[in-house]
């Protein structure tokens, strides 16, 4: 039998698969489907200190292997979901990650006081939201906001503290640098590249928020690339996502420098996907010979 174990930013996932924020809801939908403790772990919707209806539809358009988004944080609060949300998670055998997003330093500061004290394993600070004004990707895109910002979340909580990075930048490293010096415990990559579609017959976007973020198997290679880029970077931990939807797509990013894996927009076309995501990386490690999962990371051979 195969280790299924690894480690990120020091919290044991029983195996690499992840859902990533905004995709899974706070896992009861698909709890009606698998076992959530299935997962190594479950990333919950962006939370932000107060209730967020977010923004007007439509917000989902789709593309050739893919998706656009403009959802916009909704969601019901940090409160909303320490009191209602976290309760039911914590009845399953998985790792809890809080994704959250803020409009000042400050605001991150506060999330992460209060989830730490609720006992989540981990906080994602999303510095990366192409759909929201305010904060969200102005913090990703520039290294001083990012390491300010990290700085904060990481003073203000007692559990590991992992950013999420925006792939709509020049220089990844830049930015993945700046966030590890300045103390974070692992990084994720990538949030949604921002994109745009016309209804050729109404001549009106189809979004309407007119720009939305891109997701789903199209932008598989682009986060390959971002991870491979940022692990020969970095020294701390990398959680990968971006259009997996097959073992090998898990598999590509693992060799690229993650040491675990999220699938996300696949889950809307297939709702077993991050098992069957989990099953097919674990048949292919076993055809390889593999003794741990982890020896996955990190493991291509560059030219
Ligand atoms: C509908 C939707 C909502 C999302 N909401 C969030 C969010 O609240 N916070 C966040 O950090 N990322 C959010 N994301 C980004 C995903 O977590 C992930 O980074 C991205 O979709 C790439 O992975 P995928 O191609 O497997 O979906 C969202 C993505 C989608 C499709």
């Amino acid at each position: 039998m195969i280790d299924s174990k690894v480690t990120l930013a020091g919290v044991e996932l029983k195996n690499p698969i992840v859902v990533p924020s905004g995709t899974f809801g706070f896992g009861r939908e698909y709890g009606q489907f698998f076992d959530l403790s299935e997962l190594g772990a479950i990333c919950v919707k962006g939370l932000t200190p107060q209730p967020r209806e977010g923004n007007p539809s439509p917000r989902i358009a789709e593309t050739p292997m893919g998706i656009l988004n403009s959802v916009g944080l909704q969601n019901p609060g940090v409160d909303a979901f320490i009191a209602g949300e976290l309760p039911e998670l914590k009845k399953h055998d998985v790792k809890i990650i809080a994704n959250i997003s803020g409009n000042t330093p400050e605001e991150y500061g506060g999330m992460c006081e209060k989830l730490s004290a609720a006992g989540v394993d981990m906080i994602e600070v999303n510095i990366s939201c192409p759909n929201v004004k305010a904060g969200g990707l102005a913090y990703g895109t520039r290294p001083e906001l990012a390491a300010e910002v990290t700085e904060i979340a990481k003073k203000n909580s007692t559990v590991p503290v992992m950013v999420k990075l925006s792939p709509n930048v020049t220089d990844i490293t830049e930015i993945a640098r700046a966030v590890e010096e300045a103390g974070a415990d692992a990084i994720s990559l990538i949030n949604t590249i921002r994109g745009m579609r016309i209804d050729v017959n109404t001549r009106r976007p189809i979004l309407k928020m007119n720009t939305g973020g891109l997701s789903g198997p199209a932008v598989l290679p682009v986060a390959v690339r971002m991870v491979w880029e940022t692990a020969n970077a970095v020294k701390i931990p990398i959680l990968g996502m971006g259009g997996v939807s097959k073992g090998t797509d898990a598999a590509e990013l693992m060799l690229a420098g993650a040491a675990a894996v999220a699938v996300g927009t696949a889950s809307f076309a297939d709702v077993y996907a991050p098992v069957r995501v989990r099953d097919e990386l674990f048949a292919l490690a076993e055809r390889q010979g593999l003794a741990h999962i982890s020896a996955l990371t990190g493991a291509a051979q560059p030219w």
